[in-house]
């Protein structure tokens, strides 16, 4: 990717991932961006890196601007390595000693990533930097989603530069969001529900904390995908919505089937619930990924989760969802368990206890069928249905 200006004298430098589709263990099946950012002023900054095998173009691209040596700060909001893989390239390239600003979580992670002794300069939330004519103020937020993370605010232009806040993994020839327009949003869902959820409170605290500091922005520059500039306050409103997790009166059938006899009581359970007017998703867990599954809960009132039982124990799929669920901490949902069994039938109960730890509401017993789910079996499912379908109704 050529660099963009997207204000007078502010370039983004970054790269486009075209082909990444797995980002630890995330599908990315748009490929990604690592957004980089140059401003030109009397002390030409760069704010973040990409990912190290994307250092020789990130470098091409600031070439193709100024000259690497002329950079005379950077600015690191955070260490995961999609932003910070190109540091060791860039310091090297313009000067080892050269100030490297990041919080102070930063500067600790930095040093556990990275042997060489940079010049940081640790920073903490309100302290500026001038850079010329332009003044930058630094925002800590720690947790969203590491502890190290920080936001950079740029007065004089209103730019927020927001690091993973506000962003999605979405490689496009569109750099803006009044270009790809709504189009946008189902990427920016999928990167809320997969990498924020778990932070819902401390962003909800955050928007209080800029809200109360009067902060505006003209523009909200993430580090993936595109950058807010006819509408920064949309993607903000949708973060406080997300947040919240106030569910809508939807349901999730979360399953996979050895010999097709969960599937069949999961497609019962999805018909008892259709019954009862709500939005279902039956969700085979092989046939849909774990990150697009759990973009569907994100907003759903009930999780209902099958597995037959295998070696007395879960089938293995399902221990994947459970436990990566479980990281993202979802709130305010109801559910239950279902599953088909041979001899031992613990699955459905192993189940159930996943979901009373992540503090998920059992509305009704689990439902446990013996091999193949006879008539009298399907109708237990589609009643098991109907009671969830009926308490999301209201
Ligand atoms: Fe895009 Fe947390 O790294």
């Amino acid at each position: 990717m050529k660099p963009v200006e997207i204000a007078k004298g502010i370039y983004d430098v970054g790269v486009i991932d075209w082909n990444i589709r797995d980002f630890h263990g995330y599908s990315t099946y748009r490929g990604t961006s690592y957004n980089a950012y140059l401003i030109l002023d009397e002390k030409i900054t760069l704010i973040d890196t990409v990912k190290k095998e994307f250092a020789d173009e990130l470098m091409e691209n600031i070439s193709s601007i100024v000259d690497p040596n002329s950079i005379d700060y950077v600015i690191s909001n955070h260490t995961e390595p999609d932003h910070s893989g190109g540091l060791a390239r860039v310091m090297h390239r313009i000067g080892e000693d050269k100030p490297l600003y990041c919080s102070k979580m930063g500067a600790k992670n930095l040093a556990l990533h990275f042997p060489q002794k940079w010049n940081f300069k640790a920073v903490g939330s309100g302290e500026e930097l001038s850079i010329g004519k332009r003044k930058l103020t630094f925002l800590e937020t720690r947790m969203l989603h590491w502890p190290d993370s920080m936001f950079t605010y740029l007065q004089n232009e209103k730019i927020l530069f927001s690091s993973d806040a506000f962003g999605q993994h979405y490689a496009g020839h569109e750099k803006f969001d009044d270009v790809i327009g709504d189009a946008i949003m189902p990427h920016a869902k999928k990167y809320f529900a997969n990498i924020l959820l778990p932070y819902s409170n401390l962003i909800l605290k955050l928007v209080e904390q800029v809200t109360a500091l009067g902060l505006e922005f003209n523009m909200i520059c993430p580090d993936h995908g595109v950058i807010w500039r006819q509408d920064p306050a949309k993607i903000i409103q949708a973060y406080i919505e997300w947040s919240k997790q106030e569910p809508e009166k939807k349901a999730v059938v979360i399953y996979d089937t050895m010999w097709h006899s969960t599937e069949k009581m999961a497609n019962a359970i999805t018909v008892g619930l259709i019954d009862c007017g709500v939005t279902v998703k039956p969700m085979h867990l092989r046939k849909w990924h774990r990150s697009d599954i759990m973009t569907e809960v994100m907003d759903a009132r009930a999780v209902i989760i099958g597995s037959p039982t295998l070696n007395n124990g879960l089938y293995p799929t399902v221990s994947d969802f459970l436990t990566y669920m479980k990281g993202l901490k979802p709130k305010n949902k109801i559910g239950t368990a279902f599953g088909s069994y041979g001899w031992s039938g613990e699955a459905a109960k192993l189940i159930r206890n996943e979901l009373e730890a992540m503090k998920i509401e059992i509305v009704e017993p689990e439902l446990r069928q013996q091999y193949i789910p006879d008539s009298e079996g399907m109708n237990a499912c589609f009643e098991l249905g109907s009671k969830i379908g009926r308490a999301i109704a209201g």
